[in-house]
């Protein structure tokens, strides 16, 4: 987080009471959960939730800091209560680099971990007095989708042949939905009109659909280094992402024996092989997948800046772009 916010201090100090929220909770619970818990709250992610909620909360004319903080704790251990989660279903060893709980504790201690979280997160939400600003109805249609995603994804696991609507759902579910939540929360939290508010949401849910498909590229081109990321992650795991899916679409174009990744996707046993994993990424790259993937998230992204160039407080939407190129060069 240190880093990445080194261009907006207030932004950054905001972001430091909402980690110490989040610490103080893990650090009231029984010893047990605590120990467990601690490193997993602590791993340095870039907010990007919380600082979503805190960057829309300043549109409105005045917003209580106080409420943006927690407000913006709760996106935040939501998130985190889904990454121990989601390390669960993907037998994760780390994450940026560090073992993860599932890897320390086991499926059993990591999900209840996650829980705790989960209700945590919860009870700051019921203790916000505002009706219309973690309104437990909105709150829970996006871990809804959270999960309808997780479980969707998890069922079509080693299916490789999805349409792309279905891989835009699952995406919107497990990663634009949160980050919707996160700007719409924020621009209650500073009484902005209903329609500005939903100007907000369409904001963190297309610069989510963007963040999320980079994501999935660097799956393919990533730098395990500086991400702690290896790429063909997805592949071995069955689960098909935008360059993928593109890559299939520009093979259906070719004559049938042509068609090796088609084939090679088609005839190997699950998961697929080291060896298969690394030539599947070699055919992507070559059929063009990473590079209309790319183009497609740039589109994702033209479309959150239009809405954010278009938003009354400039100082803030200024803010928001620089948020969104620094996420754009994380590969770098
Ligand atoms: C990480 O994405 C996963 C998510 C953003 C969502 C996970 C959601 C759940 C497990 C549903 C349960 C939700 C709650 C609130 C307890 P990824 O799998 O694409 O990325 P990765 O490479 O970091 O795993
Ligand atoms: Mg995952």
């Amino acid at each position: 987080m240190q880093d990445f916010y080194e261009h907006a201090p207030a932004l950054k100090q905001e972001l430091q009471s909402v980690q110490a929220i989040i610490e103080k909770t893990v650090d009231s619970a029984h010893a047990f959960i605590r120990t467990l818990l601690r490193s997993h709250v602590q791993s340095g992610g870039k907010m990007l939730r919380p600082a979503l909620v805190l960057l829309c909360s300043r549109l409105g004319e005045e917003s209580d800091r106080d409420k943006a903080v927690r407000v913006a704790s709760v996106l935040e251990m939501i998130h985190l209560a889904s990454l121990a989660h989601d390390d669960i279903i993907d037998s994760a060893k780390t994450r940026r680099g560090v073992p993860t709980l599932f890897a320390q504790a086991g499926a059993k201690q990591a999900v209840l971990a996650g829980d705790y979280l989960l209700a945590r997160a919860l009870a700051l939400v019921s203790a916000e007095e505002s009706g219309d600003m973690m309104n437990a109805q909105i709150v829970s249609n996006a871990l809804a989708r959270l999960c309808e995603s997780e479980l969707e994804q998890d069922a079509g696991q080693g299916d490789f042949f999805i349409s792309k609507t279905t891989y835009f759902r699952r995406i919107g579910g497990k990663t634009a939905s949160l980050f919707a939540l996160s700007c719409y929360a924020g621009a209650s939290v500073g009484k902005l009109p209903e329609l500005e508010r939903m100007v907000c949401h369409r904001i963190g849910y297309t610069m989510g659909m963007a963040f999320q498909i980079q994501d999935d590229i660097l799956d393919y081109v990533g730098n395990k280094e500086k991400l702690g990321k290896q790429t063909g992650k997805d592949l071995k795991e069955g689960i098909p992402t935008l360059p993928l899916l593109l890559a299939l679409e520009a093979e259906q174009e070719m004559d049938e024996q042509d068609r090796k990744l088609t084939a090679l996707l088609k005839s190997r046993n699950k998961p697929l092989s080291k060896v298969s994993v690394t030539k599947a990424v070699a055919l992507v790259k070559t059929l063009g997948g990473v590079q209309k993937a790319d183009s497609i998230a740039q589109s994702y992204k033209y479309r959150a800046l239009k809405d954010i160039q278009s938003l009354k407080n400039h100082e803030i939407a200024t803010q928001l772009t620089q948020l969104f190129e620094k996420l754009a060069v994380r590969s770098g």
